[in-house]
């Protein structure tokens, strides 16, 4: 089995605290931390933007993933990408044309991701696979942290993985919503490498959390 990471969200960090938490994850070998930016319009919350992710950038050498919730994402690109970011994952359905932001990502220096909500098929991303360094499955509506994983988006995993492998091309599968120690294992099978979670990491003790869904992907 090829590597699995985990994906802390910030989203359910203590942003008065960020940078003692980011420190533990380092410790614990922790290489990516997803950034949520939500605008109230694509997903009915609000969090944060460039301003933070930029002030948060010093305190942390972790690859910086950031999910784009917003609508028009073109629009704020160089941005996000002045703000320091490593991957900048926008949504299929929040643009008219998800290939040229995904080339636009790419011609602005940085990784290129694409994300689809869960009544999204994968299969509006295979024709996107020439232009992306990430595809993104969604296991809960974007909007909040803390909800329920779906277990029914399992099969849009596989195909990404199959079309993925078959390729040849390195394309990081990621997965979003609801993992813990219980579900990681499952979206893995799945054929997810790379594993977003928010309360599953922050809430309680972060180091023995890492170590908790670690463990539970040793199968
Ligand atoms: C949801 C966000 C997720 C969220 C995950 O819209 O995209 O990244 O923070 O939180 P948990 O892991 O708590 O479901
Ligand atoms: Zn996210």
């Amino acid at each position: 089995m090829e590597k699995i990471y985990i994906a802390p969200s910030a989203l359910s960090a203590d942003f008065g605290n960020a940078a003692a938490q980011f420190r533990i994850l380092e410790e614990q070998g922790v290489e990516y931390l997803h950034l949520d930016v939500m605008d109230g319009i694509f997903v009915p919350n609000i969090s944060f933007g460039q301003v933070v992710i930029k002030s948060l950038r010093p305190h942390s050498k972790m690859i910086f993933d950031t999910h784009l919730m917003i609508t028009e994402p073109e629009r704020y690109i160089d941005d996000f990408v002045k703000a320091g970011s490593d991957y900048i994952t926008i949504h299929y359905e929040a643009t008219k044309d998800p290939a040229a932001v995904l080339k636009q990502i790419r011609a602005a220096g940085v990784k290129a991701g694409i994300s689809v909500k869960p009544g999204t098929p994968a299969e509006v991303l295979l024709p996107l696979i020439e232009y992306a360094d990430m595809f993104l499955v969604m296991t809960v509506e974007p909007g909040f942290g803390g909800q329920r994983f779906m277990a029914d988006m399992m099969p849009k995993l596989e195909t990404l993985r199959k079309a993925i492998d078959e390729s040849g091309k390195d394309i990081i599968l990621s997965v979003d919503g609801g993992i813990d120690p219980a579900t990681a294992p499952i979206a893995a099978k799945a054929g997810a490498r790379l594993l977003v979670a928010g309360s599953a990491v922050f809430k309680g003790d972060i180091k023995e959390n890492i170590a908790a869904i670690n463990n539970a992907l040793i199968y």
